[in-house]
């Protein structure tokens, strides 16, 4: 890798006005950044592949985009930099489509970077992502005590499974590389990268969720192990300061030989620092302000007659997958509550919620589910009539175009999570208010709040009379008012978009290198 990697990215990578020549963005980007040594090492793969049956009773390969912030928001960062990403193969057609060595091209349909899959076993999974990493460290860090379950054996699988991942990475690496680490799931696999490879690779670690406080993370009975694993990087990113200072805290009461100074975001520790630094992730905006543009109005009525829902009624939407952190049933209620005080809301707008099933393995998410499913009925049943239905629930893959105009013509999306590392449902929500009337109401206790926090409806997902009252707001908003509040919205979602988001990891990155040296 050119020693000028950075300058390549930073010159190039330019964020464009809501005016730009949208287009034109993607190629220039794409063809102008050449840091092919980075390595992208996350849990989730971006492709998965797997068996389907045609009508002819053949089968053939489909290909799916998993859901969830990580792998939208990181393939098309992928797409650009053009390196290798490292993650577990867990689809059923993955071998077949892969070489010998695990590898395959992608996207399928113009491959630009390298996808290098690991093989996991049943146990491996049950126990490294099913146990420790989702039923340990995912309810850990969004403080959902009465979720988390510690057991020795699925940490010993975990850690286990991050030695594979370390493995691969090392295969892979030059002394050029920067590995660039993502999320809860290899907590320990830096440590040992950086055991095997000595100090020249550069490591950074993008942690996706939230960092809990001293007193919460403490519960972890593995605690210092995943903190001293986590410092065998150059560089640990989070969403916002909270969880920076959280993690520099946790570091400062649980490692006694470590050396914090918060404010600044240093560690130092075993004679290596650290840098812990907060990078609020973004979305792809252009490209979403795109599809929300070219969403034909025919295909969005099709749309709504498919799923019943009314032409003439409001639209309130939710996008989620299917996780107890999102804060559904809530949401849910509060509705029932805004249907049953104010009767003058029936029949005047439809809730829809796209929800996407998530790790159903774990009795959580099949309560979950359960609870969504149950308590949209019960609504539908007290309030509904031959010609309205208040809640749709749809589980349905949707198409890009058929998510877009949802988006699009959405008045008004509910974002209320009890506590969310970032949560890019919002912000893509805004990108795609292309006509600029529709109304974001946002969770207090997700990290977009941070930044888009003045121009929302902000709610406390657990008052569900005052989420109540701000979907009754949103509905009586003034045009004027809309307006205003969206355009604020959109220009900080443009302004602080995926690339942005890029050039700030990657300068640090750069910084760092150059104190390296
Ligand atoms: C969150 C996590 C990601 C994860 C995604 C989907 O966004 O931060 O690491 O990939 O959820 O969850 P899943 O378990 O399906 O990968």
């Amino acid at each position: 890798m050119s020693n000028d990697w950075w300058s390549s990215i930073s010159g190039l990578g330019q964020r464009h006005s809501q005016e730009a020549d949208v287009p034109e963005q993607d190629e220039t980007i794409t063809s102008s950044l050449e840091a092919e040594s980075v390595i992208v090492v996350s849990n989730r793969q971006p492709y998965r592949h797997r068996f389907e049956s045609t009508a002819d009773g053949e089968k053939s390969v489909a290909v799916d985009r998993p859901t969830g912030g990580l792998t939208a928001g990181l393939d098309p960062v992928m797409q650009r930099l053009n390196g290798t990403w490292i993650a577990w193969g867990d689809g059923d057609a993955d071998r077949t489509v892969s070489n010998s060595d695990g590898q395959v091209r992608v996207p399928p349909e113009e491959p630009t970077y390298t996808l290098q899959r690991v093989w996991l076993s049943e146990a491996d999974v049950a126990a490294y992502y099913y146990g420790y990493s989702n039923q340990a460290l995912w309810p850990l860090c969004h403080v959902s005590l009465e979720n988390t379950q510690f057991d020795i054996q699925q940490y010993r699988r975990y850690r286990a499974v991050n030695e594979t991942f370390a493995e691969t990475i090392v295969e892979h690496t030059t002394s050029e590389s920067v590995i660039w680490f993502q999320d809860y799931h290899l907590a320990c696999a830096p440590g040992m990268v950086r055991e095997q490879c000595g100090d020249e690779q550069f490591l950074l670690h993008f942690w996706h969720i939230p960092w809990p406080t001293v007193p919460v993370f403490r519960i972890c009975p593995q605690a210092r192990a995943l903190l001293k694993g986590l410092l065998g990087n150059d560089l640990i990113g989070f969403h916002v300061s909270e969880y920076c200072r959280n993690f520099c805290n946790c570091v400062s009461e649980l490692l006694e030989d470590s050396s914090v100074d918060v404010a600044a975001g240093e560690i130092t520790y075993n004679g290596r620092t650290t840098a812990v630094r907060a990078y609020p992730m973004g979305v792809d905006a252009e490209r979403i302000k795109r599809r929300s543009l070219n969403v034909a109005e025919s295909a969005w009525r099709t749309f709504k007659a498919d799923w019943g829902i009314d032409p003439d009624v409001r639209l309130v939407l939710g996008v989620d997958r299917l996780d107890y952190t999102k804060g559904i049933p809530e949401r849910l209620r509060s509705l029932e509550r805004l249907w049953e005080e104010r009767p003058r809301w029936r029949g005047r707008f439809t809730y829809v919620q796209k929800g996407s099933e998530s790790r159903s393995q774990i009795e959580a998410y099949q309560q979950l589910q359960q609870t969504v499913r149950e308590i949209s009925a019960r609504i539908n049943e007290r309030f509904g009539t031959d010609e309205w239905q208040p809640v749709v629930l749809i589980d349905a893959a949707l198409s890009r175009e058929q998510l877009s105009g949802l988006y699009r013509y959405s008045d008004v999306a509910l974002v209320t999570p009890l506590r969310d590392g970032m949560n890019l449902v919002a912000q893509e929500y805004v990108a795609a208010q292309v006509d600029d009337d529709g109304v974001l109401i946002l969770s207090e206790l997700a990290g977009s709040h941070e930044q888009l926090g003045d121009a929302v409806l902000s709610i406390n997902p657990y008052d569900i009379s005052g989420q109540a009252d701000a979907i009754e707001r949103a509905l009586t908003m003034p045009e004027a008012e809309r307006r205003h509040r969206c355009r604020r919205l959109r220009r900080s979602v443009h302004e602080n978009d995926l690339t942005a988001w890029l050039e700030d990891v990657f300068s640090t990155v750069s910084d760092c290198k150059s104190d390296k040296t």
